[in-house]
């Protein structure tokens, strides 16, 4: 599939890349030469391209093709109303796709792009309709991997970019993640190595009074507060971002919470013989290291035929409140964050 989408788009001079349909996706190092000027000439082509950045890897495809967003849908089987995230390449080309940019946004932008914050503001239109469901609102953000912007920049459009699993499944936070995930679904894989952060950008609405947080990451509420000299409220009315879903990032594996180490180990101690093998994660974990490596022990645990994996949950402060949100929906409940 993968070449045969390379091919109708007649990619003239991609003829030396082998996307090896039988063996998996084409993977690419991220600094190798050439790397960044054959994952442009992809996506311009209407491929996809796994881009890593520093929350998850990310599924990017073109804006502009609604062939290539189609396609993205269609391969992490995401159901078409829930908006993508864009990613610019650059702070300054949010002027080009937002309808205005308030000084409140102004100032959130310069703090925090490039980073893991992706900000809710009215595109007037700039965004296709299909990458936003239709809604007036886009989400961008600019990612801080610098090698994922020369892409970006280099293909001369945002890209959209959400992270590169099947819809519901744990985020990529490896190349090998990806390609375990979406096999030949993805044309080219860009290697970056290990996302730092591990877990999927900040979330703000910024189109409502007070602003919003849809969804925590390792952008804190109280740094946005700080810069925003007012206060973030919590999300109100129906769940505006999937993220918010209930279930979500899930491994096949049962997951368990404890809020100690102590309980965690009884209740490894007493589970039945069917809820086995089973195994005990975060424990005496700073929340930062536990962040970065959680997405790589539920995919373990899954590899492994773990039945059972009992999470040591962090308090809900600091980057902790972003483990804690996605333990919660990795184990199907609520957030226990405050809502
Ligand atoms: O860190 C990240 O944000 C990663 C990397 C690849 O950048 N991307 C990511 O994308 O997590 P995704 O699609 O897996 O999650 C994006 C979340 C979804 O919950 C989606 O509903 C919400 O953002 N979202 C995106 N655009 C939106 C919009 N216009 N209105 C409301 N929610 C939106
Ligand atoms: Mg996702």
């Amino acid at each position: 599939m993968a070449c045969y989408r390379g091919r109708r788009h007649g990619i003239g001079n991609l003829a030396h890349v082998t996307f090896g349909a039988a063996h998996g996706p084409r993977v690419v190092e991220i600094g190798d030469p050439g790397a960044i000027a054959l994952a442009a000439d992809v996506l311009r082509g209407g491929g996809l391209v796994a881009i890593p950045t520093e929350t998850v890897y990310g599924l990017a495809a073109d804006m502009r093709r609604r062939d290539a967003v189609a396609a993205v849908f269609r391969v992490k089987g995401r159901p078409t109303s829930h908006p993508l995230i864009v990613h610019l390449a650059d702070a300054d080309d949010l002027d080009a796709f937002a309808a205005s940019v308030s000084p409140a946004v102004r100032k959130l932008a310069s703090a925090f792009w490039p980073g893991p914050l992706s900000l809710l503001i009215d595109h007037g239109g700039s965004v296709p309709a299909d990458v936003v469901g239709g809604r007036p609102a886009a989400a961008f953000r600019v990612p801080a991997n610098t090698a994922t912007r020369s892409v970006i920049r280099s293909l001369g459009s945002p890209v959209v970019a959400p992270s590169a699993n099947r819809f519901g499944g744990v985020s990529p936070t490896t190349a090998a993640h990806v390609v375990a995930s979406l096999h030949t679904d993805v044309d080219l894989v860009l290697d970056g190595g290990p996302c730092p952060v591990g877990l999927e950008s900040t979330i703000l609405d910024t189109t409502v009074d007070p602003m919003q947080l849809l969804r925590p990451g390792a952008v804190l509420v109280e740094e946005l507060e700080s810069i925003l000299g007012a206060p973030v409220a919590e999300p109100t009315g129906d769940s505006r971002a999937p993220g918010m879903l209930p279930s979500h990032y899930a491994p096949a594996a049962t997951l368990l919470l404890s809020t100690n180490e102590g309980e965690a180990r009884r209740i490894l101690a007493d589970l039945p013989d069917h809820e086995r093998p089973a195994r005990v994660i975060g424990a005496g974990l700073e929340p930062g290291a536990f962040a970065a490596s959680l997405y790589t022990s539920l995919r373990l645990a899954d590899d492994e035929g773990i039945r059972t994996v009992i999470a040591v949950v962090p308090p809900a402060v600091g980057i902790g409140r972003a483990v804690a949100d996605r333990l919660q929906r990795a184990s199907g409940r609520r957030g226990v964050t405050p809502r």
